[in-house]
This record gives structure tokens, sequence and C-alpha cells, in this order.
């Protein structure tokens, strides 16, 4: 009887592309089949364009689409069906690594596919990666949490009044998703003491970084998908 194959999450880091683990990479030049889930076809996925030096000839790519719709039901469909499309993949014999930018744990689709997956009895494996927010704190030379600290991760996609509870109890923040209302979060940064101590970045390690310290600077223009902001409640420290 064929063998089926295992299917690996594979945490590819935040953009850097020496940012990436050892088996990480391993795993990747192993595998028959790369699958890099992509929101549309038309530009290459980060993700995928961050592991390019470590593919093989041999390999194959293939770029699984998850529209950014907010539907909860036709994006469960949207799920089923590319969870059916690395079933059978994984059926046919194929080790399947599925990649994810920072780590694959942290607000991703591989958490989807994971969950449909897990049931039904197939080898998995999650490599971890670097997290966008570790390599945003060392990247701008910022600590995320010292001693007692409470650091909070928060989506920015939160409404204002979840957001203002967990600004009340923390002394660290890592904001993520900020794209979408990024001024009405910087109010809210500079209303609970936040703002003085705090740092917006765009892209880290990939073209286009973009670190700014000061929230005062923070322009009108939407912020890139690809950014994220730490702060700490209170002055700066001298
Ligand atoms: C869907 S989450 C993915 C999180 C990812 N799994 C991780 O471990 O960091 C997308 C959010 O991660 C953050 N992010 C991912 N890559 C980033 C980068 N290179 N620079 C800054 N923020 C990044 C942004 O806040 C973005 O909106």
């Amino acid at each position: 009887m064929l063998e089926k194959g295992k299917f690996y999450g594979v945490g590819v880091g935040p953009g850097d592309p020496e940012l990436i683990t050892v088996k990480a990479v391993k795993i990747l030049k192993e595998v028959e089949v790369i699958i890099a889930p992509h929101t549309e076809k038309k530009i290459e996925s980060t993700a995928l364009s961050i592991v390019r030096p470590y593919i093989g000839p041999d390999t194959t790519v293939l770029e699984l689409v998850f529209p950014m719709i907010f539907d909860k039901r036709d994006l469960a469909g949207a799920y089923e069906k590319n969870t059916s499309t690395i079933k059978s993949l994984l059926d046919e014999g194929n080790n399947v690594a599925f990649l994810t930018l920072g780590d694959p744990m942290l607000y991703s689709t591989y958490i989807h596919i994971y969950r449909l997956l897990e049931q039904t009895g197939l080898s998995i494996e999650t490599i971890p990666g670097v997290t966008s927010f570790c390599a945003a704190a060392s990247r701008a030379g910022f600590p995320l949490a010292d001693g007692n600290e409470v650091l909070s991760i928060v989506p920015a996609t939160n409404d204002d009044k979840k957001l203002e509870n967990i600004l009340r109890n923390s002394d660290n923040l890592v904001l993520m998703k900020v794209y979408k209302n990024h001024r009405q979060v910087v109010a809210q940064l500079v209303e609970s003491g936040f703002s003085e101590n705090a740092v917006m970045i765009s892209r880290c390690g990939l073209d286009g970084e973009e670190i700014i310290y000061n929230l005062n600077d923070i322009e009108e223009r939407k912020p890139d998908y690809l950014t994220t902001v730490l702060a700490k409640k209170g002055m700066k420290r001298l």
C-alpha cells in the first residue's frame, strides 16, 4: 500500500531569509511539494519569496488562494476546499510543506488547515518560526518585556472597548494588523499613556522596511499590511 505523505507547517520568519530555522530549511529541501497560501494570484506570496533560495529545482510549488473574505461560511468553504487539495497530495504519498510568515501558530491560515487535517489522522509536524514582533523588537532595539511586566499581543482589529481594557491592564503591547485603523489605534495609545515610548515597524526585514519612533510622525496614508506597533506604558527611560 502507498505510504501517505507527511504534512509540515513551516514558519519562515518575518522577512530576512536568514531568519529561518535550520530545521525549516532542511524540510523545504526534502519535501516534494511546497504550498504558499496567498490572498490573490497577482504577486508572489511574501513567504514564498523568503524561501526561494532554499527550494530545489525538482520541488513542486503550489500557490493556493485563500481569498480575503469576511463571510464566515465562504471562508470555511475556502479552507475546506484547500485542505482537500492538500489531503489528496498527502494521500498520493507526497510530503507537503505549508509556508507561514513568522510563526505558524500565531494568527495564521495554517491554524485553520491544521485543525481540519488534524481530524484525518495524517502525520503533521509544525516547525516554529521567528515571529514578526520578536524580529521587530530586535530591529528597533525595543525590549518587549522585563521582570514582572505584562506583555499583551493584540490584533488591532479588535473593537476599541476590548482594546481599552487591555491597555489598562498591560505594561507592554504588541499591536498587530494595525493597517486597518491605525489612526484610531494611535489615538487610543496617546490617551492611555502608551505613545511616548512606542515604535511602528512596517515590512521588517523586507524591501521597503520603515521604522517610525515618533507616533506623531505617522502619516494619514494607510500603513502596509505588514505593520506592527510595539509600545510601553509611561515615559521613555533615559
Ligand atoms: C496574519 S498576521 C501573521 C503573524 C505571523 N504568523 C507572525 O508570527 O508574526 C499578520 C500581521 O503580522 C505582522 N507582521 C508580519 N510580518 C511582518 C513584518 N515583516 N513586519 C512587520 N509586521 C509584520 C503585522 O502586524 C501583520 O498585520
